[in-house]
């Protein structure tokens, strides 16, 4: 079979880029090569070719300027955690919590569904960066993909084009991420709206830094920067290098008196972070002010100062559609007013979108929409039979620039100095609303026991508690103890430098009633909970002991605006006794999982803990 020529354009010098490109070329067989150049008539030509093929709706300009609709295959609407592999060379060093097969049998399985994947199709080569443009810290990544809707999204969610060949050069590295839906076409076939594959594989190569990704077109298991790169490839890169790769959102708040802090915060998937990046800090915070620097993802580097500094790879969001509106997330819905790709949300009968929580925005239910899944609905329908208009992980492709409350230092190469940590799941019980950790070592073991209910980020069974470790339990590239270990060594080597460690706080926005309604107001109101953490870093709340790091007083929060009794308040901050003994057993369940590695230090405070609950 004769070799398809590459045809790179002459601002392509790099020859292992082009030797690359035409292997993966020889061996997909895409129909044509297409060489992106990042342009935003390209984007416009790539979006109209998606209208065209009926992948896209375009909306109405009137109502939401530039944006597009896509509706996924029903088959393939999150990512497949039990489809997504870690192939390093030895099974222990992927650790129990991911999936693994050596590298060698892995290519023995994929090289058959790779041979000719691309048939009939176009394959798009697109250049992007992780991080500002030439940044020291940034890395360079070149997906190659046959589905134009992911071309258009790393447009908007990575710095993407031609500027990237410029830095890359005759010989700089990159990482090598090959993508297909998996769905070739033969000569004449009519395509899908949604081509992808029942057979799915998300794979990593950790040592040779390679990313493979089959059968899906959606989100993190197609966008190939974003998870399957900044988080569990760069996890790798971050032990071998000393630093860190988080599944963190990082926001700066600045007092009243024009102070400003840093913090980066990890909730699992669905759990918030967008949400809290963009936080309107509520009536009585005058002065206050919320900055987003990142909504998903963080890179962070200990420096020579002994701060530890964080950037955000991405330059856009792709954040979950459902429960925002204009009371829980303002600057989103600001965010989103024009240049948006939807996924899977609603369509509207004037050609706007919808989306469940959007009631609430005063309009309450429109009378008729198409559903995500094309399907006539209507508030009746959906409840006598329970369908939602939008899915549950039906997303917008959002472009940082959009958001009011991007901070000004979002695209700072340097990155920001982190002054705390916040680590959160999705508990409908037993932990607390805040607590901070009594130091370093506590407060790992805070993040590194957390569980939280599933939710419909990933595919699989909803609302189950498990744990999920930093937030990290679908991202971290290598053996988890290995990585907690990798936390741990950050102590020393920031204290070495001499400098005071960002205090690390647990949260938990979550907590229900007896009736099933969440007891804390959460969205705004959680900037109640951010400025005690800032008092505590000033040493201005005493705050009081628990069993599971030292929590507020009443007094403590700021009330101002929100009815909130004491009461209601021991709802969301109490520690059940009983409760916690049965917790304490998922922790040491938990740790006999990963007891490969697993830092003595931890099973030593989980000891101390149990003590304390006992005394
Ligand atoms: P990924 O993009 O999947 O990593 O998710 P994320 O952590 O950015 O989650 P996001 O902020 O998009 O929130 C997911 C869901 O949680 C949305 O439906 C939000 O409305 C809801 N949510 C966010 N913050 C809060 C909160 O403080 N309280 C409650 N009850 N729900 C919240
Ligand atoms: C997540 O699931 O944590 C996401 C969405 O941020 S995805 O990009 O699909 O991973
Ligand atoms: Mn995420």
């Amino acid at each position: 079979m004769p070799s398809l020529k590459t045809n790179a354009p002459s601002f392509v010098k790099n020859a292992k880029l082009i030797a690359w490109v035409a292997d993966m070329a020889a061996l997909t067989q895409p129909d044509r090569i297409y060489w992106c150049d990042g342009s935003d008539d390209e984007y416009a030509r790539l979006c109209q070719q998606l209208v065209d093929a009926g992948t896209f709706k375009k909306l109405n300009p009137a109502k939401r300027p530039n944006s597009f609709l896509a509706c996924s295959d029903p088959s393939d609407v999150a990512r497949v955690e039990d489809r997504t592999y870690i192939c390093c060379e030895k099974k222990e060093n992927a650790g129990p919590t991911n999936n693994w097969m050596a590298p060698v049998d892995m290519r023995t399985t994929l090289q058959p569904l790779f041979d000719g994947c691309m048939k009939g199709r176009t394959m798009y080569v697109v250049p992007f960066s992780m991080g500002p443009l030439g940044s020291h810290i940034s890395h360079i990544g070149i997906e190659l993909t046959d589905s134009a809707y992911v071309v258009v999204n790393q447009k908007i969610m990575t710095r993407m084009g031609k500027a990237v060949y410029d830095v890359l050069g005759t010989d700089g590295a990159f990482v090598p991420c090959i993508h297909t839906v998996g769905a070739p076409l033969a000569a004449g076939q009519a395509d899908v709206k949604w081509p992808c594959n029942s057979t799915k594989y998300i794979v990593h190569y950790p040592e040779t830094r390679e990313i493979w990704s089959y059968g899906s077109g959606y989100g993190g298991n197609a966008l190939l920067g974003k998870k399957c790169f900044a988080l569990r490839i760069a996890s790798n890169m971050g032990r071998d290098q000393g630093w860190l790769a988080e599944h963190m959102l990082i926001l700066g708040v600045t007092n009243p008196q024009g102070k400003k802090y840093h913090v980066a915060a990890a909730f699992p998937s669905a759990c918030g972070k967008t949400n809290f990046s963009m936080l309107v800090p509520p009536a009585g915070f005058e002065g206050w002010k919320v900055t987003t620097i990142g909504d998903d993802i963080a890179w962070i580097k200990p420096h020579a100062d002994g701060k530890m500094y964080a950037i955000n790879p991405e330059a856009g969001y792709f954040g979950v559609a459902p429960g925002t509106n204009f009371h829980t997330n303002p600057n989103c819905m600001a965010s989103l007013d024009k240049n948006v790709i939807f996924t899977n949300v609603a369509l509207t009968d004037d050609g706007d979108v919808w989306w469940e929580g959007m009631e609430q925005d005063g309009g309450g239910f429109p009378a008729h929409l198409i559903d995500w899944q094309g399907k006539d609905w209507t508030p009746e329908l959906a409840k006598a039979n329970g369908v939602k208009a939008a899915h549950p992980n039906s997303r917008f492709t959002v472009a940082a620039g959009n958001n009011p409350a991007l901070d000004p230092e979002w695209d700072n190469p340097a990155g920001v100095a982190i002054d705390a940590f916040i680590f959160g799941g999705r508990r409908s019980t037993t932990v607390p609303l805040v607590t901070e950790s009594r130091n370093w070592m506590e407060g790992v073991y805070m993040a590194a026991t957390m569980g939280s209910e599933t939710t419909a980020a990933a595919v699989g069974q909803m609302g189950v508690v498990r744990r999920d470790p930093f937030a990290m339990l679908p991202f971290c590239g290598y053996n988890m103890s290995d990585y907690f270990q990798h936390w741990l060594d950050m102590e020393h080597k920031l204290e070495e430098q001499g400098h005071t460690l960002p205090k690390i706080f647990c949260v938990n926005w979550f907590r229900k009633n007896d009736a099933g309604k969440f007891v804390w107001p959460g969205y705004g109101d959680n900037m109640r909970v951010l400025k005690w953490m800032i008092d505590r870093l000033e040493g201005a709340a005493q705050g009081v002991e628990t069993m599971f790091g030292v929590a507020p007083l009443f007094d403590e929060l700021t009330w101002t605006g929100l009815p909130f009794s004491a009461e209601q308040f021991n709802t969301v901050t109490s520690i059940d006794k009983a409760a916690w003994a049965e917790e304490l057993k998922l922790h040491t369940a938990h740790f006999e999982q990963l007891s490969y590695h697993l830092p003595q230090a931890l099973i030593e405070t989980k000891a101390v803990l149990e003590q304390r609950l006992n005394a």
